[in-house]
């Protein structure tokens, strides 16, 4: 198992360049098992869980193709199987994202029921709820989902739940919708800019989705899709993270791939935080202006402040000159980094669905473990701060959602090390589709 080796106290500086967004490219990999023709994806983030969807894509008879680094050609196939086995789908619940196009594709689809998950209770009812209102029938056997329909059709669907919509489990209706007879119309859709992406997409392969962005979609069904050639957007999460490298180690970072639009939450939050960032051209440029200043944050769905950045925020806050409150709304319990940040030094405390940070002088580096990868990248954060060295070990996490970070890190200053250890190996970056599963549990 790699584990990550850093030497905090450098103020990080430099031009860093964000990659592909994790969230907007498997989703766009999956509907393309229901586009005949060679799909071209440019902007491709070259990480674990996009190289997971590869192997599950392949399995499902898709020829897969990088034409260069960041570009992708998909074309499918015949498919072997309409199954995606538990070994996949609990090394990444996204797997998820190829029930709607599998049964929109091929009439039926067998998909893992994806299990446990590290941040938090993780149902998929609204998934189901979806598909079955599209006129899918569903069966749950043997911890897998059966579903099978022989023909889809419109329908008006809701789909809200306790902690607001669902983000995958839109992606899943939208993607079966495209080519259900007649038209469907999604109530409580997310408005996450991964959706929109997607929606994006797949209106350029000739679907007819309207309301992007809005709570509510309207989608009229269509024959057939085609194949398109499609850039993804930049990873907002990614690039979030780097802004609060900059805040942590009074860094002056220059970040290019930084959608304004996917993050006005972000950016007047790390404002008052105590951040100057400047934007011009989707570069932004962050500095930190004086003490970090103490949060009342509550993670929530678009526009709100994302729960992918409550672990980081977290760990930013640790060093604020006050009493900090973080509240995570969408996954009430997805703070198993406080424990791990007490170990360098913090002062956290649970607090029902948050914590209650009181600002420490400094952080001191330690051994700390990688829980998920937004956890991972909060122990980054505060590893580049703290006195000493910190040791992060089962970083395949991080591989799952940051391209090249030791690498990117090492280009900023930063004194990072990554080595091996024993246990899953680091992503096997092919240029084919031929790497092999890990055994490694990461979820998210
Ligand atoms: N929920 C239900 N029923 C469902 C689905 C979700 O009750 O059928 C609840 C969840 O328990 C949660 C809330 O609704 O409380 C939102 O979950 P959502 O379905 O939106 O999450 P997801 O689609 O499984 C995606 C991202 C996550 C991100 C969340 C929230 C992908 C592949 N994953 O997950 O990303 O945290 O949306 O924004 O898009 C990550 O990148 O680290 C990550 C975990």
């Amino acid at each position: 198992m790699d584990e990550l080796r850093i030497r905090g106290g450098h103020r990080l500086q430099g031009t860093v360049s964000v990659s592909g967004a994790k969230n907007a490219a498997l989703p766009i990999m999956a509907a393309t098992l229901a586009i005949p023709g060679r799909t071209v994806l440019h902007n491709f983030p070259r990480l674990r869980d996009t190289n997971s969807m590869i192997q599950l894509l392949t399995q499902f008879g898709v020829a897969v193709e990088f034409l260069d680094d960041h570009t992708i050609a998909l074309e499918p196939g015949e498919a072997a199987t309409c199954r995606a086995d538990y070994e996949l789908v609990r090394t990444m619940r996204a797997s998820i994202c190829v029930l709607g196009p599998l049964l929109a594709s091929q009439g039926e689809a067998c998909v893992s029921l994806p299990g446990g998950c590290n941040i938090g209770h993780r149902p998929i009812d609204l998934h189901l709820k979806g598909l079955s209102a599209l006129g899918a029938e569903i069966v749950i056997d043997q911890g897998y989902i059966h579903a099978s329909a022989r023909e889809l059709r419109g329908a008006e669907i809701y789909l809200g739940g306790l902690q607001g919509s669902t983000v995958t489990g839109t992606c899943n209706v939208m993607s079966a919708a495209v080519l259900a007879q007649g038209r469907t119309i999604i109530q409580a859709a997310a408005c996450e800019p991964e959706v929109v992406d997607l929606g994006n997409f797949l209106n350029a392969c000739g679907a007819r989705i309207s309301g992007l962005g809005t709570s509510t979609l309207t989608i009229d069904g269509v024959r057939e899709l085609h194949a398109a050639e499609y850039t993804i957007i930049p990873d907002r999460i990614e690039a979030a993270t780097w802004m609060m490298a900059a805040g942590i180690t009074s860094g002056d970072l220059t970040i290019e791939g930084v959608r304004e639009d996917h993050l006005a939450a972000v950016i007047e939050t790390l404002r008052t935080a105590g951040l100057k960032i400047e934007l011009q051209n989707e570069t932004a440029r962050v500095q930190r202006a004086g003490d970090l200043q103490p949060l009342d944050v509550v993670a929530l769905p678009f526009p709100g402040f994302p729960t992918d950045l409550q672990a980081q925020l977290t760990a930013m806050m640790c060093l604020a000159s006050g009493t900090s409150v973080v509240t995570d709304r969408i996954f009430p319990d997805r703070f198993l980094h406080a424990a791990e940040l007490l170990r360098m030094g913090a002062k956290i405390r649970r607090e029902s669905s948050g914590v209650i940070i009181e600002g420490v002088n400094e952080l001191s580096g330690a051994c700390v473990m990688a829980s998920d990868l937004r956890a991972s990248a909060a122990l980054v954060l505060a590893g580049l701060a703290a006195r000493g060295e910190t040791v992060i070990s089962r970083i395949y996490h991080l591989d799952r959602g940051y391209e090249d970070l030791a690498g990117k890190l090492s280009r900023l200053d930063a004194e990072v090390e990554r080595q091996k250890g024993g246990g899953p190996n680091p992503p096997h970056f092919a240029s084919s589709p031929t790497p092999s599963a890990s055994k490694a549990p990461p979820k998210g």
